[in-house]
């Protein structure tokens, strides 16, 4: 096994020992490496070191088999290291299709958190092991970036998008996560505690006390509640049963997919996309919503169906 360096850093996710693989083979490499052309100037030194006052050394022409050994060798070494590091990369940058989506919103300086049937949590994120999660983060002021360093994954969260960082806890416990990224003053007071708990324990905690909204409820109420209704309701503005993940077409003759960001775009921004038959009457509603609130709008969106249905167009 590999020596564990970092002690009070456990590998909780199925993340964490693919990237401590690649740790320690950078480290072996460098060490290697390190320790060869120390040997070598030592012994190139004592060995080659001027024996009297008149010896002058031999002109050398250079060697080529000696140039393509070290040039190729260390090649080879570096595409490992590129090849490796690429294919952790993708691995980590496409959250499974079935994973569980949990909303992080950051702001200075907490974390909020909201599962998708309404339970909130500031600071503290609760998730089942063994179950691929998706945080879908986005910030209400500055760049932060969620990282949790016994999972070995971080990203940055970013004001007006969404970003989405995924793991597969594999040990339960109690583990540490960071702001990392300087955001101000409270910066380093920033973070929280992960709670990773078998799927019977995380069911029974989400469904603990008082039973709040689920998020597509409280998206609904906002529906009604900003007006949505008036217009999308009536034919007015494009209608939301079956939208989520179709490829909607524009004024403009382009397309787009009716995913997070897009329609979070659509609510904020609605002049930048027309959609294709619809006028450009929708007013913003930036600065009117937080950002937790158009995640409870995309959540009601969502639970509409994502197939077009007979009442829809
Ligand atoms: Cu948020 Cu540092």
């Amino acid at each position: 096994m590999l020596p564990h360096f970092f002690p009070h850093l456990p590998e909780a996710s199925t993340m964490a020992r693919p990237v401590d693989y690649l740790f320690w083979f950078c480290v072996a490499v460098l060490v290697f490496f390190t320790a060869l052309i120390f040997l070598c100037i030592f012994y190139f030194a004592i060995r080659y070191r001027r024996r009297s006052e008149d010896e002058v050394p031999p002109q050398i022409h250079g060697s080529l088999p000696l140039e393509i050994i070290w040039t190729v060798i260390p090649m080879g070494i570096v595409a490992v290291m590129f090849v490796w590091g690429t294919a952790l990369f993708i691995r980590n940058a496409r959250p499974p299709a079935d994973a569980t989506q949990i909303y992080v919103t950051g702001k200075q300086w907490m974390w909020k958190i909201q599962h998708a049937d309404g339970k909130r949590e500031i600071n503290a994120l609760h998730v089942p092991e063994g179950v691929p999660i998706e945080l879908v983060m986005t910030s209400e002021d500055v760049i932060h970036d969620f990282s949790i360093p016994a999972f070995r994954i971080k990203k940055d969260v970013l004001p007006d998008h969404y970003t989405s960082l995924w793991f597969t806890a594999d040990r339960l416990g109690k583990y540490r996560f960071y702001c990392d990224q300087y955001c101000g003053m409270g910066h380093s007071l920033m973070r929280g505690w992960l709670y990773v708990m078998t799927p019977d324990a995380y069911e029974a905690w989400l469904h603990h006390g008082v039973q709040a909204q689920t998020m597509a409820q409280a998206g609904a109420l906002l529906y009604n509640r900003m007006g949505c209704v008036t217009c999308h309701g009536t034919g007015k503005g494009p209608p939301f049963a079956g939208l989520y993940g179709k490829t909607v077409k524009l004024a403009d003759g382009t397309t787009a997919v009716a995913n997070d960001a897009y329609l979070r775009q659509m609510i904020l921004y609605p002049g930048q996309k027309i959609v294709a038959g619809y006028r450009d009457i929708m007013p913003t509603f930036k600065g009117q919503l937080s950002e937790e609130e158009v995640l409870d709008l995309i959540a009601y969106i969502k639970s509409l169906g994502s197939k077009p249905s007979n009442t829809g167009e």
